[in-house]
């Protein structure tokens, strides 16, 4: 009872920040997303009657402070009186490094394990239990460009267009690839109750999801870049503004973005974004990515540089 899985992390353009019911892990907004396809997580899930206790093993190291999470996630997906599973994780890039390892490794996790227990379980319903153990990780179930609706009572998620729709790549700089020190959950919880901007994020957010969902339709880069820029800088205002705050940027992640807007004064088709770590993802029509590339390695503070084009959803790789 061995299953294979891999899956993507994605990148938001319009986020996600704040949790309707921070209990089942509700996102409190929709957000929409790219699936990437150059970084992976490839996740091995055995599970085994006579096995005492789960066990996870992250990049060929121990993964005790994740195994909790993990284990949550198995009992909800196959029920408390699932036999205990060994977990083997491994990811070409940092993990919580805000590069989205929780996104590929838990969409990665529930299509294994329901693989391995033999379920049957359609992608929408997996990507609800991906969900329920980290937010963004139910978008990474699907392929090329992917909206998450923030209903009453579930998520739903679904692909809006296909890879070769509209081939976007995007090219990360990683600026430290050190864990980051506020998670994300413990950070909204905290923009909620603190940043007085919290209740007009929520309010306007259905707007934004309208404009990058119009422009994606219509294929208008300039305006994806428009909304996507402008829910990303919300979203770290609010963090911003939280008390304590929560600051994610280092020197590097400005200098990243002025590199952008330098590219942007030339006329090129690129625009940032950046999550809850001080990577910056540079979103670009094809034919810039040579030179956006070249521009950010250059940049002050950069340390490698990944481009990828858009990605396919979680899948089985093998099973046995
Ligand atoms: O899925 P979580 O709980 O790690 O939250 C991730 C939130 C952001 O990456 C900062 C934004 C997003 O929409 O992915």
């Amino acid at each position: 009872m061995r299953a294979d899985a891999q899956a993507q992390p994605n990148i938001a353009l319009v986020k996600y920040w704040g949790k309707r019911d921070p209990v089942r892990n509700l996102p409190a907004v929709g957000s929409l997303s790219v699936t990437l396809d150059a970084l992976w997580t490839r996740m091995s899930v055995e599970l085994d009657t006579r096995r005492r206790e789960d066990s996870l093993s992250v990049n060929g190291s121990t993964g005790d402070s994740m195994l909790p999470r993990v284990s949550d996630c198995l009992d909800r997906l196959l029920g408390a009186a699932r036999p205990k599973a060994a977990i083997v994780s491994e990811s070409n890039f940092p993990v919580a490094a805000g590069l989205a390892s929780s996104a590929s490794a838990f969409a990665a996790l529930v299509v294994a394990a329901s693989e391995a227990a033999s379920l049957s379980r359609d992608r929408l319903t997996l990507a609800r239990y991906a969900g329920a153990a980290s937010g963004s990780a139910a978008r990474s179930l699907f392929d090329g460009i992917v909206e998450l609706s923030a209903c009453d009572d579930e998520i739903d998620v679904r692909s809006i267009a296909a890879v070769d729709d509209w081939p976007l790549q995007v090219v990360i700089a990683i600026n430290d690839e050190q864990p980051k020190a506020v998670g994300s959950g413990v950070a909204m919880l905290r923009s909620a109750a603190t940043s007085p901007f919290y209740a007009s994020w929520i309010e306007r957010q259905a707007g934004d999801l309208d404009a990058a969902r119009r422009a994606v339709a219509e294929r208008d880069f300039a305006a994806l870049a428009a909304v996507a820029e402008h829910s990303c800088l919300k979203m770290h205002s609010l963090m911003w503004t939280s008390r304590p705050p929560v600051v994610y940027w280092n020197k590097a992640t400005l200098a990243c973005m002025e590199t952008v807007r330098a590219l942007q004064q030339d006329g090129y088709p690129v625009f940032f974004t950046i999550d809850a770590g001080p990577q910056v993802k540079a979103v670009c029509l094809p034919g810039a990515s040579e030179a956006v590339s070249a521009v950010l390695s250059a940049t002050d503070g950069v340390r490698t540089v990944v481009t990828s084009g858009l990605g396919a959803g979680a899948r089985i790789l093998d099973a046995a």
